[in-house]
């Protein structure tokens, strides 16, 4: 069926009188919305079909239909021409686009960088992980149990005190003052063997200078199974030693210390990593001090429900920031968490 009523055929060249117009997809849906809307042009036409006698109605009605179908056929087109042009619009302009080119804003801007913290955590990382050591997290609120009596801490015990730990109003609940308490949650947790690593922030309740702070951060290392002995110990912590300060000709000392859930207790030492003959930094005695270590007390596995009569362990916890300071040469640490960003951008 063709269009020949003169009324339709001059509403058909309005229309396309008009949609050569449209330049945007704005115009088009206004276009829309007169012709094709519910109160549009097509619309009004139909309306007036009711009101026809039935002869004139069966020669106009068809003739609308067809003028409504070529109105929205091209309505589509072009629609569908717009979106080929922003296409095509978009594509030359990443053709344009230089990867390579200089931004000389770019260079005034500030960029971010990892905190010393991120650097060392993930170098800890790999060395453990090398081993077959497993990353272990615990919470930095922690019950007294956690972080003293499963430990082998007891009541009177001068870390208890309120000089030293941070204690929340609610009774029994305080901020962790080692990573020691993960070693707890570990061997609740797990059935041995394990072989842990645990890089967490813990507190004390203590006045700041550069070589102490409030907040720090320890890694702690665990280690259960049959027959674990000092051997294990030690070989362990050299490794790990000579792996993050990469010299393999660096030595472990181990000295008899106190630390009421390892039994022997021991104080790591490393031999000096600037000098062979005593320097500022080793305080002339060519050894520095690194953290605390021993075997795992029979009363700590008992705590977890592990029978020292057949497994036993051993344990260390290193101060993060002391190996940072070491192999950065960062000389205070409450720089760690100062926010300062000239201190930031160096890493
Ligand atoms: N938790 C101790 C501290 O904060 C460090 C420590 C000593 C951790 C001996 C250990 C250990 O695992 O065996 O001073």
């Amino acid at each position: 069926m063709k269009i020949i009523d003169q009324s339709l055929l001059q509403l058909l060249e309005t229309w396309r009188n008009e949609l050569v117009q449209a330049n945007t997809d704005q115009q088009l849906e206004a276009l829309r919305i007169t012709y094709l809307g519910r109160n549009g042009r097509i619309n009004e036409l139909m309306a007036q079909l009711k009101t026809m006698p039935l002869e004139e109605k069966r020669a106009f009605g068809p003739q609308i239909q067809e003028l409504q179908q070529i109105i929205t056929q091209e309505l589509q087109a072009l629609q569908q021409t717009f979106i080929t042009q922003a296409f095509n619009q978009e594509l030359n302009k990443q053709k344009d686009f230089d990867v390579t080119a200089h931004v000389p804003s770019a260079l005034d801007k500030p960029s971010g960088s990892l905190h010393p913290y991120t650097h060392l955590i993930e170098r800890i990382e790999d060395i453990f992980t090398s081993m077959g050591f497993a990353y272990a997290k615990g919470p930095e609120v922690e019950t007294e149990w956690y972080n003293f009596e499963a430990l082998n801490i007891p009541a009177d015990h001068p870390a208890r005190d309120m000089q030293d730990t941070f204690w929340l109003t609610t009774p029994g609940l305080l901020l962790r003052t080692h990573t020691s308490s993960v070693q707890i949650h570990t061997m609740k947790n797990q059935q041995p063997p394990l072989a842990v690593f645990t890089p967490g922030r813990v507190f004390r309740h203590e006045a700041t200078d550069a070589t102490h702070d409030f907040m720090f951060m320890q890694c702690e290392g665990l280690l259960i199974d049959k027959n674990i002995s000092l051997t294990h110990l030690c070989s362990l912590l050299k490794v790990f030693m000579r792996g993050l300060f990469e010299k393999n000709d660096l030595s472990i000392r181990l000295r008899p210390s106190y630390f009421p859930f390892v039994e022997p207790g021991l104080e790591v030492d490393i031999s000096c990593i600037f000098c062979k003959t005593g320097c500022a930094l080793c305080k002339k005695t060519q050894w520095i001090e690194m953290g605390g270590s021993g075997l795992v007390h029979p009363a700590t596995l008992k705590a977890c429900g592990i029978d020292p009569a057949v497994y036993s362990g051993c344990a260390w916890g290193i101060g993060i920031e002391r190996l940072a300071m070491l192999l950065y040469g960062i000389n205070d640490i409450r720089l760690f968490h100062s926010g300062k960003i000239e201190f930031l951008k160096q890493f």
